[in-house]
């Protein structure tokens, strides 16, 4: 999601203009505004073949193959036939292709789960049911599958509520502004209910998707579970309570926006915007005074803490600690407690996605999503034994948490957080590692951390040795604020980043990069945008969010934040080329419904279905009139995905098949 921002109409809503919150970095962390023009003018020159070579220089040389291919073939390396970008009440996906309704919130998700009633919702129904607002999606095979491809867990995260789209009644018309009601308890109750994530078994039969309803891995995480603390952090006097004395115990999770599955098979879900769940006054001297605005909480976005003191932080001043974590659970286990890895920081967390490196270590890319925050990632101590899954269960407990410093040389730094590392000591408040993991953003900006335009999903591609950063946008960027690795003010639109590590090894301390495109319309030349000529008027985007990287290598890319206003389209999902003359391409694949953005992308194994979720459609009108009817502008208002009066909008998991079969986008 954009940042929660409480706006005028009261609404959590996703307009671009919207998302333009505070940020809370109070550092004068170095740019590089009079190295710019250097760099660029000279990238200027360097396109295509000649900018791949540029970077592959220190790539592993199956990268350079792929590179090689791709530049032998001279095109892009998707052939399907592009959307139509556009707004409508609709989502709409290339010609040839099936986009189905796979699970929507509210759905039951066990045999016994009682039927969606939007009239009449009660927490315990929800915490059966399908949550809201999905986001990170991601597929598990079934290890005892007969195609792995076609059977497996899905999991979903649920990241927030929005109130006025999903409880009748409670959005009244003042002095000509809607507003919304108070919650009461019974509502705290079912948005509590509505967080977290889902583990849900699917099956594909005759073409199709289908939940297995009775499937004893069917689960729903909420903002209740309880869930242990592991890692450096855990038990820490900082992460104790009246309610957990021992600081090892918590309950619930919330804002899980994008995550990850592990090569273990573990289901990740990282905690975002964790500060809108606290509200209160914290004294000006209470010792976590200065952690808490790091990270600007409270924030009373939510109104939990007038019904449950631990999210007052005037009565439970700890409870924060013991979120903005990284979180995993397995899948294959409904009864496994859920465990929050503090090893691994404790940040405004986009997500986790890994990948094994050269010596076995696994990789963790991780995005901080604010203005002015940073890339992480983290290595494990110990290797992967792909033998032997019960060793793995705790390897996110032991390793070296890292953040990014981009340098004007096109180089990348990782530096490491590690207590006693340059200023990470006792002068500074850091005593023991657990200090340096709670305030993570606060050692980062000690050892001169790259302030990012908002560091959204990290990917790691294993085929062609890459990593690529989505970065959202940020326009607080101010012109003497720019550097290489941001290179605009009033950055808009956002722009991606591609890392190649050193020697090709993930685990690498250094690497190089660059941008690989700037996104936003390039036909106003003051955006500076950099798609390839051949992107045509649907291919380019604005603010790319999550991504996904399918078999074969490719990337695609979903947005948050395009809109009639914002770009004149509706979020969607773009197919990107990074190899060869085809470079910094792009094609619109897939489009949502009006108000919505796209989360999620995620590819079965064999290739042949993408999941994506679509989450707060219909979200974002000023002249909302109540229940069942959101209005986005005038006539643009959607009931997607039932189109039904008695049903509202609701967020669903959409799954996308090649009519006759085959994979997707080839
Ligand atoms: Fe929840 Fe960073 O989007
Ligand atoms: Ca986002
Ligand atoms: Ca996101």
């Amino acid at each position: 999601m954009t940042e929660h921002v409480a706006t005028s109409n009261g609404f959590r809503t996703s307009l671009l203009e919207e998302a333009d919150g505070p940020a809370h970095n109070p550092t004068a962390n170095p740019t590089m505004g009079e190295l710019i023009a250097t760099r660029f003018s000279r990238r200027g020159l360097l396109k295509g073949a000649l900018a791949v070579s540029a970077i592959s220089a220190t790539v592993a040389p199956a990268a350079l193959l792929t590179a090689e291919r791709a530049r032998a073939a001279g095109s892009s390396a998707f052939s399907f036939g592009e959307v139509e970008a556009g707004v409508d009440q609709d989502h709409h996906v290339a010609s040839g292709y099936d986009a189905d309704v796979l699970l929507r919130w509210g759905d039951p998700l066990f045999a016994d789960a009682p039927e969606f009633d939007p009239l009449s919702q009660t927490a315990e129904s929800q915490s059966r049911q399908f949550g809201y607002n999905n986001d990170f999606v991601g597929y598990i095979p079934l290890p005892d599958a007969e195609n792995p491809a076609e059977h497996g867990l899905l999991v979903v995260n649920h990241e927030y509520t929005n109130e006025h789209l999903m409880f009748p009644g409670i959005v009244k018309i003042v002095d000509g502004k809607p507003e919304v009601a108070p919650a009461d308890k019974k509502r705290v109750d079912i948005e509590m209910a509505a967080h977290g994530g889902t583990i849900a078994e699917i099956r594909k039969a005759d073409g199709k998707w289908q939940l297995i309803r009775n499937s004893p891995y069917n689960r729903r995480i909420t903002a209740t579970t309880e869930m242990a603390m592991t890692g450096p952090a855990a038990g820490h006097p900082r992460l104790q309570t009246t309610a957990d004395p021992t600081g090892r115990k918590v309950f619930g999770t919330v804002n899980n926006c994008a995550g990850g599955v592990t090569p273990w098979g573990t289901y990740i879900l990282a905690e975002e915007n964790f500060h809108g769940y606290f509200m209160g006054e914290l004294p000006a001297d209470h010792p976590e005074a200065t952690n808490y605005k790091r990270l600007g909480v409270p924030d009373s976005t939510y109104e939990w803490g007038r019904f449950y003191d631990r999210f007052d932080v005037s009565k439970e001043p700890n409870e924060p600690n013991r979120f903005g974590w990284i979180v995993e659970v397995d899948p294959f286990d409904a009864s496994a407690t859920p465990k929050k890895r503090t090893a691994l920081g404790r940040t405004k967390h986009e997500g986790a996605e890994s990948i094994v490196a050269r010596d076995g270590r696994v990789v963790f890319y991780l995005g901080d999503d604010e203005r002015f925050d940073y890339v992480y990632k983290f290595v494990t101590a110990r290797a992967y034994n792909p033998q032997d899954r019960a060793a793995n269960m705790d390897l996110l407990d032991e390793g070296t948490l890292y953040v990014a410093r981009f340098d004007a040389d096109g180089t990348i730094a990782w530096l490491p957080l590690v207590l006693g590392n340059g200023p990470l000591g006792p002068d500074n408040g850091f005593v023991t590692q657990a200090d340096v993991v709670v305030e993570t953003r606060r050692a980062a900006d000690l050892l001169g951390a790259t302030k990012m335009d908002r560091p959204e999903d990290v990917q790691p591609n294993p085929v062609n040795g890459r990593v690529y950063v989505m970065l959202t946008n940020n326009t607080k960027r101010k012109d003497d604020q720019v550097d290489l690795a941001n290179p605009r003010a009033g950055n808009a639109f956002g722009h991606i980043i591609e890392i190649a590590e050193a020697d090709g090894d993930f685990a690498a301390t250094a690497g190089r990069w660059e941008v690989l495109l700037r996104c936003g319309d390039p036909s106003v030349a003051e955006v500076g945008a950099t798609f390839s000529t051949d992107t045509t008027r649907n291919g380019w985007f604005g603010m790319p969010d999550n991504c996904a990287i399918d078999a074969a290598g490719r990337l695609w890319v979903s947005t948050d934040g395009n809109s009639p206003k914002a770009t004149g389209r509706t979020d969607g999902l773009w197919a990107v080329d990074t190899e060869g003359d085809a470079r910094a391409t792009s094609k619109l694949f897939y489009r949502v419904p009006v108000g919505a953005e796209l989360c999620g992308p995620t590819f079965t194994p064999d290739d042949q279905t993408l999941f994506v979720a679509i989450q707060h459609p219909g979200d974002g009108g000023e002249d909302w009139e109540g229940f069942g009817r959101p209005s986005y502008y005038e006539d643009l208002s959607t009931r997607w995905p039932d189109f039904k009066d008695d049903m509202p909008v609701r967020p669903a998991v959409v799954a996308i098949t090649r009519q006759g079969g085959g994979k997707v986008g080839a």
